[in-house]
């Protein structure tokens, strides 16, 4: 298999760009900042502070759509027929300020300026989601529109009064029209390979390119959002020196309805993921929101998450509860297996050396199934679980008649509790069922210590979620939780 060499094609704002030569370890912040877009920051190289927020924008079907991503950790290769904003395109050409810069200045909104550019991008996405600037926005909004960034100095208040005046603000119009017609000119069915001093990044545009790519490369780093990869690559300093790049397979990002459930491409954004899982599962749409901060989800796929199988990944408990399947390919053919059989070992997956995940399907959930899910982690946003349980469970007359359980944070790899399912299934629904079934949750993992959380935290704590779900499904004492967020 051979996909035709050609110069990466971008749009920088709305003017295309072509770049001759791009290494399968190339980050578009340092290209950004080497072609003299200082105004994008390097802070922490690892997705977490937001300093190097930029929009991209690509094709959803015919229509343009703005994402705040991070530039610090998103390979160069994954822009190919993208546009990219920076804090550089914003102010109008007569020099007036954005309204999302110009709110931030108001509001005294910045102090050292370090994050200011980054938090500008994030704003930029939220102020063109919808075409013009958005509706009135709740504190909770807010937050939730500038999660993925991090300041030091000005403090938040400040930051966050500044995002909710923005619908205040004048309008300020943004070229669709053109910026879907130059997203249009960059589509290419062919594939490309982009060539660089240290290796070569295949991109195909289908998944049959993409799978003859996988049998004849079966060595090359298969990379999706980068939200792991970029880590590998910037803290741990691996040098690819072959990527197999799935960002461009269109067909792997769906995410579609039917009747054997759901089924969302293993490309699918965590944001559209997430949206469709809480579609489905709203009690389970507050723990999906924990999941990194907005920019993350925005490149993070949901098969970047399972395949990757960290222990303490958070998507795959919830979705060993709503027993998903994982839809596996090569250029041989399909098959499909349950996600809680995946798993062999830490970091160990059933994949063969030239398969990829295409697919995870959800089966249609039963009438009356209840979902829950918590995450427990030592900060509340954008942070990593110490202990993540997931709960699908189905009452009947007093009666627990289905009870399925992820763990995650418990074990060498994301698990399934038969053991505490067993203690609930046929038994009363009451705080002794729960409480016997909590123990026996303590009791059926053997967890390790580390920085997050000892053994012994974690095993308490799981047990804890079910007694949880107790007092707050029969109200009986006021919820545990509580971080609030003050009005
Ligand atoms: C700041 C930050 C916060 C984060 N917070 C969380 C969090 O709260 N919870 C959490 O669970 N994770 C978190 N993550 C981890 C990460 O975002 C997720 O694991 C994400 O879902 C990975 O998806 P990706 O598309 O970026 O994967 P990539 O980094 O592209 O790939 C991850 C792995 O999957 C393989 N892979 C990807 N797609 C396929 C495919 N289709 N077929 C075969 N192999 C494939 C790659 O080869 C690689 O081994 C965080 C990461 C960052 C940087
Ligand atoms: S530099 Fe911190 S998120 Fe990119
Ligand atoms: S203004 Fe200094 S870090 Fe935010």
């Amino acid at each position: 298999m051979t996909l035709p060499v050609r110069p990466l094609r971008l749009l920088r704002g709305l003017r295309e760009t072509r770049v001759d030569r791009v290494d399968p370890d190339a980050m578009l912040l340092d290209w950004l900042r080497a072609g003299g877009g200082h105004g994008t920051r390097e802070g922490c190289a690892e997705g977490d502070c937001g300093a190097c927020t930029v929009v991209v924008g690509e094709l959803d079907g015919e229509r343009p759509v703005l994402r705040a991503v991070n530039s610090c950790i998103r390979p160069l290769s994954s822009v190919d027929g993208c546009a990219v904003f920076t804090v550089e395109d914003l102010a109008a050409p007569d020099g007036a300020l954005h309204p999302v810069q110009q709110v931030m200045v108001d509001h005294h909104a910045s102090q050292c300026g370090f994050c200011t550019p980054g938090f500008v991008m994030s704003l930029f996405a939220l102020y063109h989601a919808d075409g013009g600037p958005p509706a009135a926005l709740s504190r909770e909004q807010a937050q939730a529109a500038v999660s993925g960034n991090l300041c030091r100095c000005t403090g938040y208040r400040p930051i966050i009064d500044a995002v909710r005046a923005l619908p205040a603000m004048p309008p300020r119009p943004f070229d669709f029209p053109a910026l879907a017609a130059g997203l249009a000119a960059l589509r290419d069915d062919s594939g490309a390979r982009f060539e660089g001093a240290g290796g070569t990044v295949w991109r195909p545009a289908t998944l049959a390119q993409a799978l003859a790519c996988r049998a004849a490369r079966p060595d090359a780093l298969v990379v999706a959002g980068a939200t792991d990869v970029g880590l590998w690559i910037n803290k741990q300093h691996r040098r690819p020196t072959e990527t197999l790049d799935l960002g461009g397979v269109t067909e792997l990002a769906a995410v579609t309805r039917g009747a054997e459930g759901l089924t969302v491409g293993a490309g699918a954004r965590l944001t559209e993921a997430f949206a469709a899982l809480a579609a489905d599962h709203p009690a389970a749409a507050g723990f999906l929101e924990r999941f990194a901060g907005r920019p993350v989800r925005n490149a993070g796929t949901l098969g970047g998450n399972v395949v990757n199988g960290s222990p303490i990944g958070d998507s795959m408990p919830l979705l060993i509860a709503l027993q998903a399947r994982l839809v596996l390919a090569s250029a041989r053919g399909r098959r499909e297996v349950p996600i809680d059989g995946f798993y062999t070992g830490y970091r160990r997956t059933l994949l063969q050396p030239d398969e990829l995940l295409v697919a995870i399907r959800i089966p249609p959930a039963p009438s009356g199934l209840q979902v829950h899910a918590w995450k427990v982690s030592k900060r509340f946003e954008d942070d990593i679980s110490a202990v993540c349980v997931a709960l699908a469970l189905r009452r009947e007359a007093g009666r627990i008649v289905h009870a399925r359980i992820g763990v995650g944070g418990m074990a060498a790899v994301p698990s399934r509790a038969p053991r505490t399912e067993a203690a609930l299934e046929g038994a009363p629904w009451s705080l002794a069922t729960l409480e016997a079934a909590a123990q026996q949750l303590r009791d059926e993992f053997t967890p390790l210590s580390d920085m997050r959380a000892s053994a012994g935290y974690r095993r308490a704590v799981a047990g804890n979620l079910l007694l949880r779900l107790w007092h707050e499904t029969e109200a009986t004492s006021p919820p545990l939780h509580v971080l609030e967020p003050s009005p």
